[in-house]
């Protein structure tokens, strides 16, 4: 059976819910590493959607966050992050998401990303039109640094690998209007595709991270590409998106302040 959008965004709005029913209750935490959180919410909200992925599509590979997948070899590769912001979540912060991509042959087919709190649900499907709830969305038109408001992140690998994130924010916030960091990569893609972040970059991300929100802000016209500028793959961690006309800007200050 060939994957349907409607399937996808049922599942992410179902564990949704679940997220939203334990949101603000007192959680039972782990650490992952120094700075990264797992609750017992990502756990069940993962456990949920693979066992739906699975009634529905019993052959497909499904690779998640949490390692509670399944290792099936397939055309079709499901990837899940059962609540990206799960530090924001731990904190009774409200900006987070579930998000859920499909590769067919490594290609991008559809991407579902839902905002719980909010309900919004932001789905592209290859070909596009990229929509949030049931209206399509564009990338913004802002196309000089000055004016834009860019969002990014900051690895939770920093203490390991010493890939900081600092010296390009350093950059870029000299550069931009301002930068943002919200806490759910996945809600700041979708945030670019529809045209309320001018950009989001993030120098190390999961294929999780970033999967669906990619094809979401390149259905709403945007450009995505790695850190250097180079084609986008879940799989190779950096990640730039935004509208066409200030992509080439964002990499240009991100090479720069790797320069320095
Ligand atoms: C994190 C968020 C965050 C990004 C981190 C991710 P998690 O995912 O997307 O915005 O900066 O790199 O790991 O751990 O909350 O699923
Ligand atoms: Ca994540
Ligand atoms: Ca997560």
């Amino acid at each position: 059976m060939v994957p349907t959008i409607d399937v996808a965004a049922a599942i992410a709005r179902e564990s949704g819910v679940l997220l939203r029913e334990g949101f603000g209750r007192k959680r039972q935490l782990d650490f992952k590493s120094r700075a990264e959180l797992v609750t017992d919410m990502d756990l069940a909200s993962e456990r949920l959607i693979v066992e739906r992925i699975a009634a529905h599509y019993p052959d497909h590979q499904i690779i998640t966050e949490e390692g509670g997948g399944r290792e099936e070899q397939s055309r079709f590769v499901w990837l899940v992050d059962p609540l990206d912001g799960t530090n924001n979540y731990a904190h009774g912060n409200p900006f987070f998401t579930v998000s859920i991509a499909l590769l067919e042959d490594n290609e991008l087919q559809l991407g579902v990303v839902y905002a719980p709190m909010q309900d919004e649900c932001f789905t592209a499907v290859r070909g596009g039109p990229a929509l949030l709830n049931d209206k399509s969305v564009q990338v913004s038109e802002i196309t000089e640094l000055r004016y834009a408001q860019v969002s990014t992140g900051f690895p939770y690998s920093r203490w390991t690998d010493g890939v900081t994130n600092v010296p390009e924010t350093a950059e870029m916030i000299m550069r931009c209007q301002d930068v943002r960091r919200m806490g759910s990569a996945a809600l700041d893609l979708c945030y670019v595709a529809a045209g309320r972040h001018d950009a989001h970059w993030e120098l190390v991300l999961k294929p999780w991270d970033s999967a669906a929100g990619a094809l979401i802000v390149m259905m709403a016209g945007g450009q995505v590409s790695s850190c250097a500028g180079e084609p986008y793959t879940p799989f190779e961690g950096g990640i730039v998106a935004a509208n066409p006309g200030l992509h080439g800007a964002i990499v240009g200050v991100l090479a720069e302040a790797g320069r320095q």
